[in-house]
């Protein structure tokens, strides 16, 4: 399958941008190109994903703010999808593929679901009473220094590390870890998937390979009730789910995503089960 950039390549090379170059802003071009994939995109939870580009007057978002946490551009955009089951899911999957569809491009972006003003992009974007509106990326050029808050947020999250293999993939039950030879020709994938970015760099995504089926756990805040369903995590489990099709895909292995409904692994409690990937069977 051709694919519309090198996967393993952009994962490697994508990392959060917070500072961007002031006196180079994203071209129309640029912009053009993002929107158009943007509108473009499907995914395999079939649920569809808007994307909306916003510019705010002051480089600095002071209206439609970030905190002071991203710098020097005045462009971002912004992901809505109706609310339903996998909707979460699907933003993190389609905005994480636009963001490595980006990366190719030289344009740099950062997922932000919690340091920017919800309310003001809210009304902005004009986000309808029964869509979610989980995340927003700034857009631009990376500048050549990155600010002091831009430091410390990396510094506190650890940004540059990962959990290792042995915490997040499991073969049959959650005691036995799962090594790269266990996973053979899904090495890559797992490993692409490990290295994604996800809300406090917190890697939320546990898995669990059990007669040839991966099943995609989350680690979800328990804080979180029926009521009040929406977790940032689904949203990080969609993007890990992304790394791990788009490297399977590049690696010419083909299957399905699908929540089964008879997955009877015993999980400690703070982990939900969310969906499965199913080879095909060669
Ligand atoms: C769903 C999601 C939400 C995020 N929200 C924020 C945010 O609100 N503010 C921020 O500065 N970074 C945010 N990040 C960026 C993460 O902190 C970052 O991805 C992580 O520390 C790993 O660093 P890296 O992206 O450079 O690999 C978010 C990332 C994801 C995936």
């Amino acid at each position: 399958m051709k694919l519309d950039f090198p996967v393993e390549q952009m994962v490697k090379q994508r990392h959060s941008v917070r500072t961007y170059q002031q006196t180079n802003p994203i071209s129309e071009a640029d912009k053009e190109k993002l929107m158009t994939y943007a509108k473009a995109l499907s995914n395999p939870f079939g649920v569809p994903v808007s994307f909306h580009l916003l510019e705010t007057k002051d480089s600095n978002a002071k209206k439609l703010g970030t905190y002071g946490v991203i710098k020097g551009t005045k462009a971002y955009i912004g992901a809505t999808v109706p609310a339903g089951a996998l909707s979460l899911e699907a933003v993190g999957y389609d905005f994480e593929k636009l963001i490595l569809y980006a990366t190719n491009l030289g344009i740099g972006t950062c997922w932000l679901a919690g340091t920017f003003d919800r309310n003001a992009f809210a009304s902005a974007i004009g986000v309808k009473k029964d869509e979610q509106f989980p995340a927003i990326s700034p857009i631009g050029y990376a500048a050549e220094k990155k600010s002091l808050t831009e430091s410390l947020f990396r510094k506190t999250l650890k940004s540059n590390q990962r959990k290792n293999w042995s915490e997040l993939f499991f073969k049959d039950s959650f005691h036995t870890p799962l090594t790269e030879a266990d996973a053979g020709e899904y090495a890559s994938p797992l490993e692409l998937l490990r290295l994604a970015p996800s809300a406090t760099n917190k890697q939320p995504w546990r898995i669990v390979l059990s007669n040839g089926v991966y099943h995609f756990y989350g680690q979800i805040d328990s804080s979180k009730t029926a009521e009040h369903p929406e977790t940032i995590e689904r949203v990080d489990v969609g993007i890990g789910a992304s790394h791990f099709h788009l490297a399977a895909l590049e690696k010419g292995l083909s299957g399905r995503f699908e929540k089964l409904s008879d997955v009877t692994i015993a999980s400690p409690k703070e982990l939900r089960y969310l969906f499965s990937w199913i080879p095909e069977r060669k």
